[in-house]
């Protein structure tokens, strides 16, 4: 594997085509989940320097519903655990969809691990046997309304890589 990202374009689609095939050459060659994911969001972070980027994933302790845990990510310290249906995390686990938001304040229940977060996108990964929701990619960024089409279009690409990680 490549010990250093190559990092030359200056636009964000520049950037995403340049990344991606050096992020899932990574993944190509590691199977561990946790190893995977970590390099993911270092990766996401040095090319794009996002304020912070890191995974959930759906998982339940014996007697309680599902949850979403704190996995990989880099960044300012985090929120550990978001229920089904709460926040930014918890809807787009909900709605099985990505979630743009442009500015995180006209977002109801969005839950503010940081004050200094402007707006964010969040990407699920579904589990490639059975679809169901298994993860989600959370960016935040200090700025509003940083994330659109493009690292929407790119960030799934890179959610369906990562899904088999759960196969
Ligand atoms: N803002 C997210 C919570 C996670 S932190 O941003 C890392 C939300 O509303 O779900």
């Amino acid at each position: 594997m490549a010990e250093e990202l190559l990092l030359t374009a200056s636009d964000k689609k520049g950037r995403y085509e340049e990344v991606l095939p050096q992020l899932v050459s990574v993944l190509e060659g590691e199977t561990d989940r946790t190893a995977n994911l970590a390099n993911t969001a270092a990766i996401l972070k040095e090319a794009f320097d996002f304020f912070w980027v890191g995974f959930y994933e759906v998982k339940s302790r014996e007697g309680e519903a599902p949850q979403l845990v704190l996995a990989p990510f880099q960044g300012p310290l985090a929120c550990t655990r978001i229920h089904y249906g709460r926040g930014v995390c918890g809807t787009a686990w909900a709605e099985r969809r990505t979630l743009v938001v442009p500015d995180v304040d006209r977002f109801p229940g969005h839950i503010a691990c940081s004050s200094l977060s402007r707006s964010e996108i969040v990407v699920p990964v579904f589990h490639p046997g059975t679809g169901e929701v298994v993860a989600v990619l959370d960016i935040d960024s200090r700025e509003l309304s940083t994330f659109d089409e493009t690292d929407r279009h790119y960030l799934e690409i890179l959610s369906s890589h990562l899904s088999h990680l759960w196969a």
